[in-house]
């Protein structure tokens, strides 16, 4: 079977990483999440308390490594679990802004892809730094589904939640994400695209698995 570049973008919280996990899982393919390097670079900025011009002169400094177990390390410390904290999360749309630390990740996401074997998503993966591979897809779901997968996540950890709050959270980063100037979420013309708004996760996996089974026949 060959190998190839499986891309998913889509807007924040459509469950790509989920999806992409397991289907990284069933090729035995690497599965690479773009959106945890934007986050590594807001933890250190957050930790080492930079504004953008010191983060951008420091730049090749920050090591990012993800693990075949999908543990994400910061300069050899697993920082897994405190990407995904508020702090990270309320800043991490300015970081991707910045052209500079947009082309110090997408030069290293590219280089993740030289073998292939690898499920990467985010938002310009398809557009920007696989613009050729052969298996892209865009997936969606509507705002009120997404925040009711977030909110429910949320529960389930233990934590309390507001999903009018996780909406509108959900529909900023959509705007941001869709509207910034440099390389902005846009569904690229051969993306297949999955609104996975009434599908499980189960269902989502099948169908993607059935158009990736085509594809590296
Ligand atoms: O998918 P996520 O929520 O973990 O992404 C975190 C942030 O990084 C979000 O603001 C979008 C941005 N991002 C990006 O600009 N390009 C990518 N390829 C992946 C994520």
């Amino acid at each position: 079977m060959k190998k190839e570049i499986i891309v998913i973008d889509g807007p924040a919280a459509s469950g790509k990483s989920t999806i992409a996990k397991i289907i990284a899982h069933q090729m035995q393919y690497m599965y690479i999440d773009s959106g945890a390097m934007y986050r590594c670079i807001a933890l250190y900025k957050i930790e080492h308390d930079l504004n953008i011009e010191q983060l951008i002169k420091q730049i090749n400094e920050i090591k990012i490594c993800f693990t075949l177990d999908d543990k994400v390390y910061l300069n050899n410390i697993d920082v897994t679990n405190k990407i995904r904290n508020k702090e990270v999360t309320s800043i991490v749309s300015e970081i991707a802004k910045e052209s500079e630390i947009r082309a110090y990740l997408v030069k290293q996401q590219q280089a993740y892809g030289l073998n292939k074997g690898i499920v990467m998503d985010g938002r310009d993966i398809g557009s920007v730094v696989f613009p050729t591979a052969k298996i892209k897809f865009y997936m969606e779901a509507s705002v009120e589904k997404r925040a009711k997968r977030r909110y429910q996540e949320i529960i389930s950890n233990g934590d309390q939640a507001d999903y009018l709050n996780i909406c509108e959270d959900i529909k900023k980063r959509d705007y941001e994400d869709m509207h910034r100037l440099n390389s902005p979420l846009i569904k690229v013309k051969d993306a297949i695209e999955i609104d996975t708004s009434n599908l499980s996760i189960d269902e989502t996996v099948n169908k993607l698995m059935s158009i990736i089974m085509e594809k590296v026949k």
